[in-house]
């Protein structure tokens, strides 16, 4: 099977991290799919942003939570990055799929450390309203959280994020009934690989920069890469005429 060539936050090298334009253009890009974070407004909207904090990324301060859509949307959300991007405003999941319900694969990953009333619910729902069940991964550092979808809709495909290098991660993602194991690039080698496919789990390497690397992960036959520069993974895939 092909490798996947998925946007991170987009995965529009030389745009800014989960913006509508840097979705655009991954789409634009040719890329397999994208992978973005989502989390709630504190009146309840899912939007789509990386940190749990503004600060980084938009011209104001403190938690994503602790703001109304209503006042994220008078920032900006691209200035950080450059001042071209002044005039994009934080995204809401709608927005997004919009622009994204037309690839092969759509990465919704749960930024959901802290807690988030329904943010389970209100994906499935746009999923639902979008008809894109076939085409979404719903991943999340919050296991607890991809439990909570898995009972909501058991069909929904869930992706296990890990952030160490686990023992025998693969026997665990099929243990708790998961889809796919999600883990940083380095951590993953042919036998996980191999040993995740004989137990129908696919396998996803986040976030791949390095063509070397993204060439290694490539032969070793990983299902989806990651990346921050969706181009220069084609490049890599095409040469290795894969
Ligand atoms: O889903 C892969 C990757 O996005 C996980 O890390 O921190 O970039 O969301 P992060
Ligand atoms: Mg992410």
């Amino acid at each position: 099977m092909k490798t996947k060539i998925i946007g991170h936050r987009g995965g529009a090298a030389g745009y800014p991290e989960n913006t509508l334009i840097a979705f655009r253009k991954a789409v634009e890009l040719g890329a397999d799919g994208v992978e973005f974070d989502v989390q709630l407004t504190k009146d309840g909207e899912v939007v789509v942003i990386h940190d749990e904090f503004i600060d980084r990324t938009m011209n104001g301060s403190g938690l994503v939570k602790n703001h109304t859509l209503k006042e994220l949307k008078e920032m900006n959300v691209g200035e950080f990055f450059s001042s071209d991007f002044k005039e994009e405003k934080i995204p809401t999941l709608k927005e997004v799929l919009e622009i994204v319900k037309g690839l092969e694969i759509i990465n919704i990953e749960l930024k959901n450390y802290l807690s988030y009333p329904k943010l389970e619910e209100k994906v499935l729902k746009l999923v639902d309203q979008f008809k894109i069940r076939d085409k979404v991964i719903i991943s999340s550092f919050n296991h607890y959280s991809l439990e909570k979808v898995k009972k909501l809709q058991p069909a929904a495909k869930t992706g296990a994020l890990l952030m160490s290098k686990m023992i025998n991660p693969s026997d665990y993602v099929f243990k708790r009934g998961f889809n796919s194991l999600h883990m940083h690039f380095l951590t993953f080698d042919q036998k996980i690989i191999e040993k995740s496919h004989f137990m129908g789990i696919e396998t996803c390497a986040y976030t791949v920069n390095y063509p070397s690397a993204a060439a290694d992960l490539l032969k070793n036959g990983i299902d989806m890469i990651i990346t921050d520069d969706i181009e220069m993974v084609q490049k890599v895939r095409e040469k290795n005429d894969i």
